[in-house]
Formats: C-alpha cells, sequence, structure tokens
C-alpha cells in the first residue's frame, strides 16, 4: 500500500510545480499579459471574427498536458480575440467594466494563500480586511456603525440578497406575497425582477411609477400609489430606486423617496450598483443627497471602481436584518467562536466557501489611495458631459437631457426615412469597425444609442475617437442612401 500511495504522489507531483517550472510558467504569462495591457490602445474594443472562439472545441478536457505556449495560443485566439474587449477603453456600452491591474495581484495572492474568507476562526484577517471595506463604503454612503454588508459576485446577487432581506425584515410570509407591492420605475435593472422571483416573490405586485422627462421616478406618483394600495388592503412594502439607471444614468430623487419610505414603513432600497461610487465626488455628492436615507444599497467596485468583474457590494444599514436572514448552524462548524464586533461573511450572506475578494479591492486601494478613484470618477462625468455637447453640435444629432452620470443618449434624425433603423444601422457600421463598442437601447419606442463612459481606460483621445468614427460613418451611410 505505501509503495501505490508513493506511486500515486509521484503522478500527482504536477500539481506542485517546482520554483523553476514556476518561474517558466508565471514568465510566459506575465509576457502574455504585458503585451495584452501594451497594445490594447492600438487594438478593437469589439471584434467580430467568423467561429467566435469555437476552436476552444478542438482542445478538449484530456488525462496529458499541454505546453503553456498552446494553452495561451488557445486562449489568444478563442477568449481574447472574439467578442469584447471589456478592458478596453473603447469599451462605451452597457455599464462598461474596469480591470485595474492591481487587482490582478490582490487576486494572485488570493489564489496562492487561499484564505478561507468566509468565516472569521480560521481567517481572521481576512475577514477584518473585508470588515473594513465594508466599513469603508458604509461611511462613504453615510451609513452608521450598525452597517453590515456582503462582498458578493456582482450587482445581481448584491439585489437578490438585498431584497431577501427585505421580505424576511418587513416580516413577509408566503401568503402576503400575492398582496405584497414593490414600487420601482421602468427604468429599474431587470435583476430586480429576477431577484424577486427568485426570491419566492414572483406573486408580489410591481408598481412601475410614473417619471420626469428624464426618466427619474416621481415622488408624489409614488406616495399617491402607496395611499392607495394601502387602502385596498394591500400591503406597500418595498422600494426599489435607482442611484444611475443602467439605461440613462438617472438618479431617483433620492431625499424625497427616504422621506415617503419612513412616512409609511416601507423597506428602501437602492440600486446604486452603477452609481453609487460617485458619491465619492463633489458633483455626485449633491446628486446623491439623501443616499443614506436608505435601508440597503448595492454598490458595485467591479463597475464604478474599475475592479475586474466579480465584485458587487451589498450594505444594510441595520446588521440584524441581514444576519436574521442568512445565519446558520452546522454541527461539524460547532469549533467556529463569534468574536464580537467581527462579523463573519458566512453569517450574512448565502454564500460559506468563497473566493477571497476583499483583497482585489484593499491592494489597488492601498496602492493607490483613493485620490486617483475619485479623478477617474470626475473624468468620467466631465467626459460623458463633454461628449453631449460635441454630438449635439453636429448636424442632425438630437440628445437626451444633459447626463446625471457617465451616460448619453443620442440619435441621429435623418431627413427623411425611418430614423429608428437609420440608427441600428449606424450601430451596426460602428460594431463592424470595432474601434469604439456602443449600445443601444429603447426609449418610449424609439431606438437610442447610448454612450457610457466608465472604462478606466477611457479617455479624451476616446471619446474624440468615438465621435470622429460616429460622424464618418452617419456620412458613409447617407452617400450611401441619399435623403
Ligand atoms: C444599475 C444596475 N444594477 C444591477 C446590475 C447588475 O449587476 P451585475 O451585472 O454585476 O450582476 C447592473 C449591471 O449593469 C446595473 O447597471
Amino acid at each position: 500500500m505505501r509503495d501505490k500511495i508513493l506511486e500515486l504522489e509521484k503522478k500527482a507531483s504536477s500539481l506542485e510545480p517546482n520554483e523553476e517550472v514556476r518561474k517558466h510558467v508565471r514568465d510566459k504569462v506575465v509576457a502574455y499579459t504585458e503585451r495584452f495591457i501594451n497594445e490594447m490602445e492600438d487594438e478593437k474594443a469589439f471584434n467580430i471574427t467568423a467561429d467566435k472562439g469555437a476552436g476552444i472545441y478542438d482542445f478538449p478536457i484530456q488525462t496529458d498536458p499541454l505546453e503553456i505556449e498552446t494553452v495561451l495560443d488557445v486562449f489568444r485566439e478563442n477568449v481574447e480575440k472574439p467578442g469584447l474587449n471589456p478592458a478596453s477603453g473603447g469599451h462605451l456600452a452597457y455599464i462598461p467594466g474596469g480591470g485595474i491591474y492591481y487587482s490582478s495581484l490582490g487576486d494572485y495572492i488570493a489564489a496562492i494563500t487561499n484564505r478561507y474568507a468566509g468565516v472569521f476562526y480560521p481567517s481572521p484577517g481576512a475577514v477584518r480586511m473585508t470588515n473594513m471595506l465594508i466599513k469603508w463604503m458604509a461611511n462613504l454612503i453615510g451609513y452608521p456603525d450598525s452597517t453590515a454588508g456582503n462582498l458578493s459576485s456582482g450587482g445581481s446577487i448584491a439585489n437578490l440578497t438585498a431584497i431577501v432581506t427585505a421580505r424576511d425584515a418587513k416580516g413577509l410570509k408566503g401568503a402576503d406575497y400575492p398582496k405584497s407591492v414593490v414600487y420601482t420605475t421602468k427604468q429599474a435593472h431587470h435583476c430586480v425582477d429576477k431577484a424577486l422571483n427568485i426570491a419566492g416573490l414572483a406573486e408580489s405586485i410591481r408598481r412601475f411609477i410614473p417619471m420626469d422627462e428624464d426618466h427619474r421616478m416621481n415622488p408624489e406618483e409614488l406616495e399617491k400609489q402607496i395611499l392607495q394600495d394601502a387602502e385596498s388592503g394591500l400591503i406597500p412594502w418595498l422600494i426599489v430606486a435607482a442611484a444611475g439607471t443602467t439605461d440613462v444614468g438617472a438618479v431617483d430623487p433620492l431625499e424625497a423617496i427616504g422621506r415617503i419610505s419612513k412616512r409609511h414603513g416601507l423597506w428602501f432600497h437602492i440600486d446604486g450598483a452603477y452609481g453609487a461610487f460617485f458619491v465619492m465626488t463633489n458633483k455626485g455628492k449633491d446628486l446623491l443627497r439623501g443616499i443614506e436615507m436608505s435601508d440597503s444599497i448595492v454598490m458595485d467596485p467591479h463597475k464604478s471602481l474599475f475592479l475586474p468583474y466579480g465584485l458587487g457590494v451589498l450594505l444594510v444599514k441595520e446588521a440584524k436584518h441581514l444576519q436574521h436572514s442568512h445565519r446558520y448552524s452546522a454541527n461539524y462548524l460547532q469549533d467556529v467562536i463569534e468574536t464580537e464586533g467581527e462579523l463573519s461573511p458566512a453569517n450574512i450572506s448565502p454564500e460559506l466557501t468563497k473566493h477571497f475578494r476583499a483583497l482585489r479591492m484593499w491592494l489597488p486601494l492601498k496602492l493607490c489611495g483613493t485620490a486617483p478613484f475619485v479623478a477617474c470618477l470626475e473624468e468620467k462625468l466631465l467626459l460623458a458631459h463633454y461628449f453631449h455637447s460635441k454630438i449635439s453640435e453636429v448636424p442632425g444629432f438630437e440628445t437626451g437631457g444633459e447626463p446625471e452620470l457617465s451616460v448619453v443618449t443620442f440619435r441621429y434624425v435623418p431627413k427623411s426615412g425611418d430614423a429608428n433603423e437609420f440608427n441600428k444601422k449606424l450601430l451596426q457600421e460602428i460594431l463592424k469597425d470595432g474601434r469604439v463598442f456602443l449600445s443601444s437601447t429603447d426609449l418610449e419606442g424609439i431606438f437610442t444609442l447610448r454612450l457610457a463612459v466608465l472604462a478606466f481606460r477611457s479617455h479624451l483621445r476616446t471619446i474624440d475617437m468615438a465621435l470622429q468614427i460616429i460622424s464618418q460613418k452617419t456620412d458613409d451611410l447617407l452617400e450611401a442612401n441619399p435623403q
């Protein structure tokens, strides 16, 4: 038996490469990523390739190993090249992501040291680091010391956790679900609807409150609807307001909504996945006034703190509500000791074992300080204004109102013919070019182009290039189809 065990150890030994092998593989990986970063500015942001990465299937998982060079080639051809490069400054669609370098090093250390970040007992330092970040964000929002929070994989899971917490905090039971009412707007991100369904609340009533011309919730209409629902025996339960909608970057009137939620005893949740970190800027502080009145808020470091994908945050003002919905116990965890003042993530979230997400956020904040993050957010706000004013000057272009945050909506209105069709074609031409990646939305039946500035690598030269491409493609289309 001993011989067999030793033989198996030998066979498995490539799982623990020696220093020389580690260096060889690491050097290749670092060379790969350096090339990726250094060449990015000259590469397309969006690349339509013939087979869309299908070549990955030519390399099935098998018994024998491949060389790192081959593996990186397969990755480059099939994963890096096709589709969107979200790390590019040319990513100006949806809500752009980030990918700051120091986060990758945080993930590297996290993977190698593999701390068990969900529970204080085995990993007190990792949990303290997590809780320190939660405190820092609570402080940014203006939440009190009673706040608890969770680092999740992204905004959707953070919103789901918030909705489950709000459900339990307001004591909703199954029989109440068909009578419970959620107040939001048509601009709410679809993950809110999804979360309600996952949380068992598919039968709950959704009220889409009318908005003003800038797509912000109308608080008078909100209050009217709450009163009407209460009078009809329904249960006004939850308000979901937006601190930056995905479509247009609208910020609901948070202060007024906060007062209404208090008056009528509803849970007030803010989806600030995109916009909440703008509270670090002067303009954002003003715009987001009342944010601290909410009971819970989602803010995504993988959006507006420029981190790579995989980090959303939920803050809940009263820790007890998060604990109430997520506490657990198990016989095999009987040695786990609670330490006063340090909540274990596993006790306030759906996850037990989890990626040590704090490190990818803590490392860049420590190595850069907060000042460059604030500057980068301010730059994005100004770039959106710059684009808005420049595109408004191009004959034939029509824009939405001044951007509140960093999303600009616009479209070309041809002298004749179908404007929706024209803009659809224009978008296709921009995407075929690929140097910048834009997207569209439907605003009250109008096909509208969007430019969202949030990638940390989007700068003045990127926006100038976008303006030049949009004008050029418009001219080309007009030339091919004279009006
Ligand atoms: C306002 C808003 N909320 C929630 C989400 C969902 O976040 P995630 O994609 O991280 O799950 C998004 C995504 O763009 C968003 O813009």
